[in-house]
């Protein structure tokens, strides 16, 4: 970290000593006041709840600016890698600074296809589970059971561990989300086929069965690739930060990244493709286009609790980057699968006008995230509304083991303990039952 030359000085109006807290400055983004030794010195903490200014660690991973609507992947702007790069390049990228070359790509590729199966006995495990079960139920535990299944790589302070648990993680994930949703379909899983890309892999695991290939479609297939591009790393989001919290503890990587897996699947986070597509279906349901402003209005409603779903970002406030190229991916899938005209997307493109237009939205700076083509671009795939989150956690696992091996390395990581301001009863006597 680059300190500053400014200083910040904290004063307060009862006469306490004042305080000078040093600066640093990132290569660009907002510059921190490094508070660690307020409490020392002052006995206070800071107070805020949800983060809005507080920077949880120093990374090297991804930048964004919600302002400029700018995405980076370790420098590289997320449209170029969406355009030239496919995905294992990404986790290349993110997980080792840069990209790689043609015999690191190739020694990479290897080193995951490698480690695409999953030790047959997860299937038995999977059994378990009733066949309603919703996918990020099966994928929390399925993730968190493979450290009791690969406990030569659960050591996370052993670099070599890392490593293995990185490559496992990203190669595993198709081969389980496909196994989650097969099993909810009460067909065979399909054993992974590791000469094909890794999108192309994981349309075989979900769409093949034992009787019939699937045919590959190449739009498809990139389109599902970027999706993962996109997917891949957003700097310190709740699930990023609930795995490097969890991680700090020193648990295995498996365990950190389940946990990641369970935040993720809220509907203000992960959940909110599945939640758009719901939304999505509910309005079709009320008498779909014609509805949209009587929806609308429920939205705008104070006294309600209804929200567009796919709109709205904590970081971006201008369009999400990632969601100009998901639209551009939406409209190619849908071209190329003649579905231009299909209620639910014609509805999701007029809803998605309507919204761009209205002050409500406009004066808020709700524009549609990836999550709302994402979801469009899933459903016209042929993937059941269900698993979009399982897909999300899957790209987003590179992201995570990345994140969580940068703090690990860090030498200034400690275990993650938030304070609080205490508003409840002060001490008291418990009565006898008799008396309360
Ligand atoms: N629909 C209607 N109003 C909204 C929405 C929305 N989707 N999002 C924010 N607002 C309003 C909010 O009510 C508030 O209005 P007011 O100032 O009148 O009280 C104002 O906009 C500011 O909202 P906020 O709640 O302070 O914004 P936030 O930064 O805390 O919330 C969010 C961000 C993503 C949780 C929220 O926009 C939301 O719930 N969106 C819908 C869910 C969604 O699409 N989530 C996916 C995020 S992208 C994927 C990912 O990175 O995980």
């Amino acid at each position: 970290m680059t300190p500053s030359d400014v200083k910040a000085t904290l004063s307060f109006s009862d006469g306490s000593p004042s305080m000078d807290l040093p600066i640093y400055k990132g290569s660009i983004g907002p510059d921190v006041i490094d508070i660690r030794k307020l409490y020392g010195q002052t006995g206070k903490f800071t107070y805020d709840p949800g983060f809005l200014s507080t920077a949880s660690c120093n990374s090297t991973i991804t930048y964004i600016d919600g302002d400029k609507g700018e995405l980076l992947y370790r420098g590289y702007p997320i449209e170029q890698l969406a355009q030239n790069c496919d995905f294992l390049e990404t986790c290349h990228l993110l997980l080792y600074g840069d990209l790689p070359d043609e015999a690191q790509k190739k020694d990479f590729t290897a080193r995951v296809s490698n480690h695409t199966m999953v030790n047959e006995q997860m299937q038995f495990f999977l059994r378990g589970f009733r066949r309603d079960a919703h996918p990020m139920a099966i994928m929390t535990g399925l993730v968190g059971a493979l450290s009791a299944f690969y406990h030569d790589s659960t050591d996370i302070n052993n670099p070599v561990h890392r490593e293995i648990a990185a490559i496992r993680l990203i190669a595993k994930m198709p081969t389980l989300v496909s196994m989650a949703y097969k099993y909810t379909q009460g067909q065979p899983y399909m054993y992974p086929r590791n000469k094909l890309s890794y999108a192309a892999n994981f349309m075989h695991l979900m769409f093949a069965n034992p009787c019939e290939e699937y045919e590959q479609n190449d739009v498809l297939v990139r389109a599902m690739d970027r999706i993962f591009i996109l997917h891949a790393d957003h700097e310190q989001n709740a699930s990023t930060s609930t795995v490097r919290l969890c991680g700090s503890s020193g648990t295995n990587p498996f365990a950190a990244i389940a946990a990641g897996v369970a935040c993720l699947w809220g509907p203000a986070h992960g959940g909110a493709n599945e939640a758009a597509l719901n939304m999505l279906g509910d309005i079709q349901k009320m008498g779909g286009v014609e509805k949209i402003g009587e929806f609308i209005k429920q939205v705008k409603d104070k006294n309600s609790t209804v929200k567009l779903m796919g709109f709205g970002h904590r970081v971006y406030k201008n369009y999400d980057p990632r969601a100009k190229l998901m639209r551009e991916t939406c409209h190619e899938v849908l071209g190329a699968l003649g579905l231009q005209n299909d209620p639910l997307f014609k509805l999701a493109m007029a809803l998605e006008k309507i919204a761009l237009e209205d002050d409500y939205f406009v004066s808020r700076k709700l524009y549609p995230n990836v999550d709302f083509y994402s979801g469009i671009v899933q459903r016209a795939i042929g993937i059941p509304v269900p698993l979009f989150t399982a897909i999300f956690a899957l790209a987003r696992t590179v992201g995570w083991i990345a994140q969580l091996n940068e703090m690990i390395g860090d030498p200034e990581y400690k275990i993650g303990r938030p304070r609080q301001l205490y508003v409840g009863s002060v001490a008291r006597d418990v009565k006898p039952i008799t008396q309360r």
